[in-house]
């Protein structure tokens, strides 16, 4: 493969730039949607493909992971793609191998001050190079249609792997050593920090348009502990992303905080304000105001957390992105239609918070009046007559402004594949054409 080593910063405009405009809380359209784990087991192409070929073999060679991640873009016609990886591709070059039989498994996890200090912090393009190169090969395949999502697990969630060996019910692992032994679980969860650092940043000098951090695990611990062993990591990952996005886009970018072209009013009106940071929050509903603090964009949020009430919590300086629960798609289009709908009107919720646009970023009060948001001007906007109008079938809601909508977790294996395609559909057709 011959590889472009930086096509960033002279690749063409996106033609659908729907999902980063959302992300930075502009004006859109439409509201953007992907779903999470949109490549996966509920294709019948990517089970084909998987027939022939083991998952880590297909996460490690490029044309395979290339060719898994462009499975739903073509079957879907979601608004962003999501590298086809996974968290814990990192694990082996610190010196931990991984098997998946389908969950991740570590033969020997991580329980000891020796087997923290054992641990590794590889350069990426060192040990996950065939990552950067998927990254690469994607961007050129994409040609410009719509943005490439990298992505990487939060220091905790990772560390919970590594000291778990695999999934838990009771994570007493983790928690002996959080609890009993902080100063170790403090080398451990920067050594992942300082991994994931470099997993994501060059990630993001390849060519991914979004980076995302999934801390899955974070809801295990309550607010002081999410404060003291979850939070600080993840944002010292967001900090060095937005460097390094910054670096990448040049002269040209916008300069915000963190770098990252967080301050998109720097960019002007230029279709592509920079690199939104995602945090897909686990269970959030108990750290939910910390997240503010973590340094990203966009707060992905499961179900167990309304949007309009997660925003009055983040401030308004953070877009949202959720929040359906993946089971709905289990259900028959008019559960799915009906559920799209009461995610969607959360979402107009948050328009409405005195916060949007006081004080904020102007272009986050532009975007705002022109969404011609609910009561804004003292009426109802059409389509939207508040949660009552959830069942009303049919009528279009129109595109709230900082939501990207998504599933609160990923699609389960079982989904028909065309209840997702019904789940886009819907959420562009009850979004479409609601903007002054
Ligand atoms: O969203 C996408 O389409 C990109 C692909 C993606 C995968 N894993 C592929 C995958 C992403 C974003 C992930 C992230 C990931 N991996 C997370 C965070 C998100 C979450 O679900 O909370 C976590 C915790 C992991 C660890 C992991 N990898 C688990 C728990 C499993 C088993 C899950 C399952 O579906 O059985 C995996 C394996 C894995 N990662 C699969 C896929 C498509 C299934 C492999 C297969 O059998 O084909």
């Amino acid at each position: 493969m011959t590889a472009d080593p930086n096509p960033q910063p002279t690749a063409p405009a996106l033609k659908n730039d729907l999902f980063i405009r959302a992300c930075f809380r502009r004006p859109v359209e439409r509201t953007p949607v992907w779903i999470m784990r949109q490549a996966g087991r509920y294709l019948p192409e990517y089970r084909a493909l998987r027939a022939k070929v083991d998952f880590l073999t297909s996460c490690r060679t490029p044309g395979i992971a290339c060719e898994i991640t462009l499975q739903p873009i073509r079957r879907l016609g979601v608004d962003a793609a999501i590298l086809f990886s996974d968290i814990l591709l990192p694990l082996p070059g610190m010196g931990m191998p991984i098997e998946f039989d389908p969950g991740p498994k570590i033969e020997d996890p991580v329980r000891s001050r020796a087997a923290v200090e054992a641990l590794r912090t590889p350069d990426a393009r060192e040990a996950t190079p065939y990552v950067l190169d998927a990254v690469r090969l994607i961007r050129r395949e994409l040609a410009g249609t719509v943005p490439l999502i990298g992505f990487a697990g939060a220091p905790f969630t990772m560390a919970t792997y590594l000291v778990e060996g695999g999934g838990s019910k009771s994570f007493g692992a983790i928690k002996s050593l959080l609890f009993c032994d902080p100063g170790t679980a403090h080398v451990l969860l920067s050594k992942c920090a300082d991994t994931i650092a470099s997993y994501l940043c060059e990630q993001v000098r390849a060519g991914a348009q979004a980076a995302m951090l999934f801390d899955t695990w974070a809801g295990i611990l309550s607010p002081a502990d999410y404060r003291a062993f979850a939070l600080p990591y993840a944002r010292r990952v967001f900090d060095a992303v937005g460097r390094a996005a910054a670096d990448s886009a040049g002269a040209g970018a916008s300069a915000g905080r963190g770098g990252a072209g967080a301050t998109p009013g720097a960019g002007g009106s230029s279709p592509f304000p920079g690199v939104p940071r995602i945090y897909y929050a686990g269970e959030a509903a108990g750290y939910i105001e910390a997240v503010a603090e973590i340094g990203a964009e966009v707060a992905g949020l499961d179900w167990r957390m309304g949007l309009a009430a997660a925003r009055r919590q983040l401030g308004a300086g953070m877009a949202v992105q959720g929040n359906l629960d993946p089971c709905a798609l289990f259900g028959p289009r008019e559960l799915i239609e009906r559920r799209a709908r009461e995610v969607l009107l959360e979402a107009k919720g948050i328009d409405t918070l005195p916060q949007a646009g006081a004080g904020g970023a102007p272009e986050a009060a532009d975007a705002v009046g022109a969404a011609r948001v609910p009561g804004a001007d003292g009426g109802e906007p059409r389509g939207s007559r508040g949660p009552s109008s959830a069942t009303d079938a049919g009528s279009p809601i129109g595109a709230a402004t900082g939501h990207v909508f998504n599933l609160g977790h990923g699609i389960l294996p079982e989904t028909p594949p065309d209840h997702a395609l019904f789940l886009v559909e819907t959420v562009r057709r009850l979004t479409s054409g609601y903007r002054a």
